[in-house]
């Protein structure tokens, strides 16, 4: 059975310093066996945040990875690299790095093998712009999104798959998908994984929201039935309002 997961993309946000106080401020959070808490700080401070929770609930994911193993490749960071701090979990797929970094399906399809290779679990992220929003042909986007990354991989490695629907309009912006909006894509996302595999797989499979995620608006999007919970950015850099999204899963 599928957990719950809140996890918080801290972007390029915190020093050292900051990284260790917020930390510090999220461990006292107990929360239930059936939810698992992520948090994701800038590469500078992985191996920092890894002591810092060690024998705690809090799991710590990079942001990012290159798809090569090493070699010329100047300011980049392998899964070898992460795994050698102890750090086996990553964010792949960002829009943010789709926009800025030219990923495409195709590119991030390379780095999802890779992380599988070094048997790191992914949080791929993945989610329509606002003129797909607007033409109305976002279930196509969403279906091209995720054939082309990710329906190669075998019915064992989708074990290590977690998924993050990230409408773009919705990141940042103060305007979150409605409940209703995102439990149809999200059900929408759990079909095509059963029509390509079957539906033991499909219902395993965590399925988070992201975008624009704020204590007041958690608990409405996290009740949906297809809606496991949530990739959250600006509001996982206040303690106390990430711990007030983890209450609402
Ligand atoms: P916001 O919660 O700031 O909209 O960001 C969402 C996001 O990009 C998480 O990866």
């Amino acid at each position: 059975m599928r957990k719950k997961i809140v996890a918080g993309n801290w972007k390029m946000n915190n020093n050292k310093g900051e990284t260790a106080e917020l930390i510090q401020a999220l461990k006292p959070l107990s929360f239930s066996p059936d939810i698992r808490v992520m948090i994701a700080p800038a590469f500078t401070h992985l191996a920092q945040a890894e002591k810092l929770t060690q024998g705690g609930r809090l799991e710590v994911l990079a942001q990012n990875m290159n798809a090569s193993d090493s070699g010329a490749f100047t300011g980049e960071i392998s899964a070898g690299m992460l795994y050698s701090i102890g750090i086996n979990k990553v964010i792949l797929g960002h829009s943010e790095r789709r926009a800025y970094y030219n990923e495409t399906d195709s590119s991030l399809k390379k780095k999802v093998e890779t992380a599988l290779t070094h048997n790191m679990e992914v949080v791929f992220c993945f989610g329509e712009e606002l003129e797909d929003r607007k033409a109305g042909n976002y279930f196509e986007v969403i279906q091209t999104q995720l054939e082309t990354a990710l329906f190669d991989l075998t019915p064992s490695e989708w074990s290590k798959i977690i998924l993050a629907y990230e409408p773009v309009w919705a990141i940042g912006t103060g305007e979150t998908a409605s409940p209703q909006q995102a439990q149809e894509m999200h059900a929408f996302i759990r079909g095509l994984i059963a029509l390509k595999y079957d539906q033991v797989l499909a219902d395993d499979v965590c399925i988070l929201y992201g975008g624009s995620v704020k204590p007041a608006n958690a608990s409405a999007i996290f009740s949906m039935r297809d809606v496991d919970g949530g990739l959250i950015g600006g509001a996982a850099l206040k303690a106390e309002d990430f711990m007030a999204i983890i209450q609402s899963v």
